[in-house]
């Protein structure tokens, strides 16, 4: 676990995005070029490429550029129109880059029963940011989730990936560091 420099949040491993944050806007293009074409190589020839394709995007970025548009389209002989509509219709793709920490929260039946709405009231506050948002200083964005597969140790949390579990509002503040500052 390492410390944001900026806003003090510790942040638990890393995901994709952070390949591209840090490069210059050649070394971005490239690496999201070589995504795409890595993406195309392993889905393109499947029937129901389109979702496949968009998901390894943004598994190795964190997000889905527009810049991947006419790439992904070309290839599969779409408009470009229809893979925008795709991304911005599915809440899963995020157009835009995540925050350096990604917080999902569990939102579905067994961790609301379990005190999810008070948690991610919470977290909200915690964060300054709801649902679907990322802090304008880029430190951290909020994901809701339907279920994360760990029903049994509910309210369910992850944090750049890593899953915790019966997190209650004081745990959450120890996770992102803001108990112990
Ligand atoms: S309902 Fe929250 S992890 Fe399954």
């Amino acid at each position: 676990m390492r410390r944001d420099q900026q806003t003090g949040l510790s942040v638990h491993g890393a995901h994709g995005v952070y390949g591209v944050r840090g490069m210059s806007d050649t070394q971005a293009s490239t690496a999201i070029a070589q995504t795409v074409q890595r993406a195309l190589a392993a889905h393109a020839d499947r029937p129901g490429a389109l979702l496949p394709i968009l998901h390894a995007i943004q598994h190795e970025l964190g997000w889905v550029p527009r810049e991947v548009v006419p790439a992904v389209a070309t290839a599969l002989n779409l408009s470009r129109a229809e893979i925008a509509g795709v991304i911005s219709f599915y809440h899963d793709f995020r157009s835009e880059p995540p925050g350096r920490t990604l917080v999902k929260l569990c939102r579905a039946e067994a961790c609301q029963a379990m005190g999810a709405d008070a948690l991610a009231a919470h977290v909200k506050a915690r964060l300054g940011i709801d649902f679907h948002q990322t802090r304008a200083d880029g430190a951290v964005t909020l994901e809701p989730v339907y279920c994360l597969g760990n029903c049994a140790c509910a309210p369910a949390v992850t944090i750049n990936g890593r899953m915790y579990g019966r997190v209650d509002t004081a745990g959450f503040d120890r996770l992102v560091g803001g108990s112990e500052s």
